[in-house]
């Protein structure tokens, strides 16, 4: 056996100290990427779902080689569904790890709390699943990869109105939730201008377990059906005291109902209901089905729309990584180099080339960025029956 003497020992740990300190002009061989999102509180569900759609992305592209001969590295951080902390955590991710990118959030007032971090450090940001249009409004360095409110707004106006012929809307929105607020609006401008009525619009707060006051209110205004644009847990909730109160009506809702906890909660609550996704599991494409088969396999479970569109969200990220290399190697390698100008000037090009993603084939549908960095996508109507989903149509933009 070698033995070392102690001063050779110390020697050695001191030198590995400063070849992973940053600042130091070694050569990285990974590239960072940053990744945050509430995987415990209130939408535990949205951070771990999409954790897992990151992963099995990332790890199918490492052990595929990873980019010119560099892995990636997912440095993931809990904001425990809070917009504060979703803060706090970016501002880890860049200024301790040295993130070169960000994945995240789902929730749009989350996004919204850590995108201007983004935006002044010059770190691209890509959220999967944010819809509320001031997210990307924040600064060019801030993107999504899944469609706007105003759009899905509309589509559930029309679907309220055009299909299931109704025109008495009660709307019930989370007063503290940006996204909620958002799509409430967008809703309502749209079926008034289809010749519906809205008789009632209250509003409770995230975290809220008792909505028996509202919903008595909404139940004395006979609404055809109550528009709930919130999160899963409330929804669920407030599925199920509607019908013990006799409020019998279907519920329509959006994006923000999709969870696997949503028919746990509401139980049978929300039979007879409707909501918007952005993807559908059954598709035949066989790029969905290949998806769903690998994440099966890994996960022992179905993903949902937001395993979906954070897989989209890392393919997308890496597409213009795989672009940068091809068109400028040496920016590309200064990706993974210490946190200096030229990787500062490398982030730059490599915002420019996410902004130029046209026609990328992702599992929630063919991704092409539009000039304020938005998707233009399809959204896809869900039927909810004997607490299951059925497939009701897809909506083009
Ligand atoms: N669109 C929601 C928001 O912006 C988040 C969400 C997306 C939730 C998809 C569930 C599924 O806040």
């Amino acid at each position: 056996m070698i033995r070392f003497s102690k001063t050779i020992r110390f020697t050695a740990v001191v030198l590995l100290a400063m070849a992973s300190a940053p600042g130091c002009a070694k050569r990285e061989a990974e590239i960072k990427i940053g990744e945050y999102g509430s995987l415990t509180g209130t939408t535990a569900t949205f951070g771990i779902s999409t954790k897992n759609g990151i992963e099995l992305y990332i790890d199918n592209l490492n052990a595929q080689g990873g980019i010119g001969g560099k892995k990636l590295r997912i440095l993931v951080e809990d904001d425990q569904s809070k917009p504060e902390e979703a803060a706090t955590a970016v501002n880890k991710l860049i200024a301790q790890d040295g993130v070169v990118a960000v994945l995240g959030e789902v929730a749009s007032s989350r996004s919204l709390a850590a995108a201007p971090i983004c935006q002044s450090a010059g770190v691209p940001m890509i959220t999967p699943s944010s819809t509320n249009p001031k997210v990307t409004e924040i600064g060019t360095y801030i993107f999504r990869v899944c469609y706007i409110d105003p759009f899905q707004g509309e589509v559930i106006a029309k679907f309220a109105r055009n299909t299931l012929h109704l025109s008495k809307a009660a709307v019930f929105r989370d007063n503290k939730n940006d996204y909620s607020v958002g799509l409430a609006n967008y809703f309502s401008e749209s079926f008034l201008k289809l010749g519906g009525r809205i008789v009632s619009d209250e509003s409770y707060s995230e975290g809220d377990q008792d909505f028996k006051a509202q919903l008595t209110v909404i139940k004395a205004k006979r609404p055809e059906f109550i528009f709930i644009p919130g999160y899963y847990t409330e929804v669920g909730l407030i599925a199920r005291q509607a019908r013990e109160l006799g409020l019998n009506v279907p519920m329509l809702g959006g994006d923000g109902w999709v969870s696997d906890r949503l028919l746990e909660i509401a139980q049978d609550a929300l039979n007879g209901s409707y909501l918007v996704n952005h993807y559908w599991e059954s598709d035949p494409n066989p790029a969905v089905q290949e998806f769903v088969q690998s994440y099966r396999k890994r996960y022992g479970a179905t993903p949902d729309g937001l395993a979906a569109l954070a897989y989209d969200a890392a393919g997308v990220l890496t597409d213009a990584m795989q672009r940068l290399l091809k068109t400028d190697p040496k920016s590309f390698e200064a990706l993974s180099g210490p946190p200096n100008a030229d990787q500062k000037d490398a982030r730059a090009r490599l915002r420019g080339l996410i902004a130029a993603t046209r026609d990328y084939p992702g599992v929630t549908g063919r991704i092409s960025l539009d000039d304020r960095r938005n998707a233009v996508k399809t959204a896809v109507f869900l039927g909810i029956e004997n607490r299951g989903y059925t497939f009701v149509a897809t909506v083009e933009p």
